[in-house]
This record gives C-alpha cells, structure tokens and sequence, in this order.
C-alpha cells in the first residue's frame, strides 16, 4: 500500500526505491515499540500540562497508544516500511485511529529526542536482565568452588603446569572477572540514567516544556544538560557495547578452557548431554559446541562495539542519518550476552569435575618445584641458589623417568644437605596450597574469604 509520507510536504517527487529500502529502518527497530509508546505517553501528558492537548485528547492519546501496543503484541499491526522507523508508524496508526489529536502528539518533539529515549529506555531494562543473569552465573560459581574447596589441579602459566592451586580458587578468578562486569553494567545504569526528551532536534523547543516532569515520569535521575550533545550522543551505546564486549571475552576465555577441559587428553571436566552435540558422520563424538559458539559470539560482541565507534568517529554535530546503524550492533549485542548468559548458566548447572584426573595430573608432574625451592630458602640457601638447585633436581627425574614423590632422602641430599625428613612432604601437591600465605591466594580460608565477599558484592 502506498502511503504518504509524514515529511513528505515540500517534495514534488516520489522516493526511489532504493532511498526506501537504504531508510527504512522498522524491520528491526519495531522492537522499540513498548519504549516508544512509554515515551509519547509521558510526553502527550506533558503536552496536556502545557495547554496543547486537551484532557480529552490527552485521554484519546493514551487510550489509542494502549491499543497500538495491543495490536502489535498480537502481531495484528501492519507496519509500513514506507513509514521508514517505528516512531512514524505508531504516529500514523494513532492519527488514523483518533485523527488531529494523534496529529498533535509530534508538537515539541522531534525523532532525535524520540530515538535517543527509546534505545535509553530499551537498554535500561536490557541491562536489568543482564545484571540478573550475571549475578545468578556468579553465584553459581561461588556455590561449585564452595563445593570443590578440597579439589586441587594444576594451575598453568604459557600453559604448562606451573603450581597446584584449588579448584574453587581457579573458578573464583573467573567469577571476580564477571563481578567487574557486573559493576561495569551497574556503573553504565547509573551514568547514563538522564532523560533525552525535550530536546527536540538539536537546538532546543519554542514552548516551555517540563524535561523534569518527562525525566520523572520515565524514571530517568535527571536530565541531559545540552540539547545539541542530546541528539548527538551515542556515548550511552557504546558503553554498554564495550560492557558486553568484555564480559564477551571474559566468557570466551572460560569456555576455552571448558573446551579443553573436556577433551580426552585433558578430561578435567565432563559435560552434561543436554549442552553438547553430536557428529553427523562419527558416532561416537560428544562435542561441546555450546561452549565454542559462546566463544565465537564473543567475536560479534567486539565486532559491535567497533562497528559503532567506527560509525560515530568522523560525525559532525549534531544528529547525522548514519547514528541509525547503532541499533542493529546494540539489538545484537544485548541478544548475544543475553543468550551467552543462558549457557554458560546451562553448562556449569550439571558440569561434572574429574577430580582424580586433575590429581593425576599434579602429581605427574613437578608441580611443587617451587614449594621445594622455598623449602630450601627458608632455610637459610639465598633463592636464586634453591633454584638452580631443584631445577637440577627437576632435570635429574627428567633422566630417571621418575617424578618428585619417588625421590628418598638419600638422593636428595646429593643435590643438598639442607634437606631433611620434612621435605618429603613438601614433594607432595597436596599440602602446596595451604602453604600458601599470602592474602587472596589459594589457602583454604583465602579461598572462604572471597566466596564471602564475592556473595556480599552480589547479593
Ligand atoms: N530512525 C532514526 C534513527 O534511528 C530516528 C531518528 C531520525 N531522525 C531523522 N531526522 N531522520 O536514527
């Protein structure tokens, strides 16, 4: 159906097709229309304070916007793409609904002002879910580490196998990087919670508009200082863009290891049938697919926040045509974190710790080698020294074919008299980590501590 286009007073000709299909933008920023709709409401209500609608129109205004949002919830709304953006649509369907009164709503307002409320609207309540899914993954975690507190493995630099460290301790270290998500989100809530409506398009309105009243009616903290700045900031975007970005590669990181973790060769973790997959052509394949599709959305996610700034680099002021690409970037990037959420919640529901394969592998190794070193410090040989000392020691097994636990005193005096006895027990990965002193560390009651203080943050 042709309709008229709501700008269209000063133009002679018709649209090309392609300038159509290059503006429109309703296919995908109709997800805005709750946000919209909460929008004019408050600013039709303004306009009734202000004298320019009636109470009558004022009712008429409301009651119909109620309806829209009825009609495109059960999918009876017929959006136009001639219409361009989902803001003209409602206000088409509103004057056709309840004639001049719908008309009026566009009074003091302009589409820059429009926009900028809908995506602040939309990200404030997207950015709610992702807090909530964010706070119930990390305390999952907390609630896994709280159960493996006695469950050691080998902790890897360059990955080779570098000191034992607990297993709650490793996955505390991921949740303390989700914790900085989650404040990153929080601090983004709290930043950008001013209300850009009123501005009008770029320099102000010719009414004495009530921003305070729009700005409290839509539960914004206060308003924006500068109408210019307003229509020209996608500052509140890409912020949240690079909130999700880096809680992407935080994901990321995890599920690398998740995908590690599970191969024969590792086998530290087995995950669960309902979050892997199988091949097509090699039955006996259980592969974690969820794992690696969180690991490469995580691409997208960057690629989002780039796609932005690159976008918004070379504009001038104010409101140029080009900020209408950040809405497919922000849509995608809430999807994706929302979605990468539900997984990783999804796979460390049921993961299953192999803990005897991840002692296994401690033990094969000379994962202590440190702990020997300071053995020898602590008693009196300068560090550098203790070093080369067990290094050799290290290389001596390395020859023998044997590992740390089968070495008797009476070896270990040849490389030095220092040791006694006791050291045998300092071989041994078991009691590594309680060795450990120092705050934050892997001790037990370090461990304790940050899942206390990591719930406090949280709950
Ligand atoms: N669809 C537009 C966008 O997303 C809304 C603002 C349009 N303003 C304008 N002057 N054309 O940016």
């Amino acid at each position: 159906m042709a309709v008229k286009k709501m700008w269209g007073g000063r133009f002679s000709e018709k649209n090309s097709d392609v300038t159509e299909r290059l503006s429109m933008s309703v296919h995908y920023d109709s997800r805005l229309y709750r946000h919209d709709i909460r929008g004019s409401k408050a600013h039709a209500e303004m306009l009734c304070n202000m004298g320019i609608l009636t109470q009558e129109e004022l009712d008429a205004v409301l009651k119909g916007l109620s309806e829209i949002e009825i009609e495109i919830e059960s999918g009876e709304f017929e959006f136009h793409s001639e219409y361009e953006d989902i803001h003209m649509n409602i206000e088409a369907r509103l004057t056709e609904k309840i004639g001049d009164a719908g008309k009026k709503l566009h009074t003091a307002r302009s589409r820059n002002d429009q926009i900028a409320v809908d995506t602040r609207l939309y990200i404030r309540e997207e950015v709610g879910k992702v807090e909530g899914l964010l706070k119930q993954f990390i305390i999952r975690l907390t609630e896994h580490a709280e159960e493996q507190k006695d469950t050691v493995l080998a902790g890897y630099t360059h990955m080779q196998i570098a000191q034992p460290v607990r297993l709650s301790h490793h996955l505390l270290a991921h949740a303390w990087a989700l914790v900085r998500d989650l404040n990153r989100f929080k601090t983004f809530r709290e930043t950008h919670n001013l209300c850009p409506l009123g501005v009008g398009a770029l320099a102000g309105v010719n009414y004495k508009n009530d921003r305070q009243f729009l700005a409290q009616k839509l539960g914004f903290a206060g308003i924006t200082p500068n109408s210019m700045d307003t229509v020209a900031d996608r500052d509140y975007i890409a912020d949240v863009l690079y909130a999700s970005s880096l809680l992407g590669v935080h994901l990321s990181r995890m599920c690398e290891e998740l995908v590690l973790w599970s191969s024969y060769e590792f086998n530290y973790i087995t995950l669960s049938d309902t979050v892997t997959t199988g091949s097509s052509i090699m039955p006996q394949k259980k592969n974690p697919d969820l794992a690696e599709l969180i690991r490469g959305k995580s691409g997208r996610l960057t690629g989002n926040l780039v796609s932005l700034l690159t976008v918004m680099k070379g504009l001038p002021l104010t409101y140029n045509r080009d900020m209408q690409e950040d809405k497919e970037p922000l849509f995608d990037s809430m999807d994706t974190v929302h979605l990468s959420l539900e997984g990783m919640i999804a796979m460390f529901d049921e993961i299953v710790f192999n803990k005897e394969r991840m002692s296994q592998t401690l033990g094969a190794n000379f994962s202590t080698a440190t702990d020997v070193a300071d053995y020898l410090a602590s008693r009196g040989v300068p560090f550098r020294t203790s070093h080369e000392i067990v290094g050799s020691l290290v290389g001596y097994c390395e020859k023998e074919k044997c590992n740390f636990y089968s070495l008797t005193l009476d070896e270990l005096k040849k490389f030095s008299l220092v040791f006694e006895e006791d050291v045998l027990e300092y071989l041994n990965p078991a009691g590594s980590t309680e060795r450990k002193l120092s705050e934050g560390s892997t001790s037990v009651e370090q461990v304790m501590k940050q899942i206390s203080s990591i719930r406090e943050i949280v709950e």
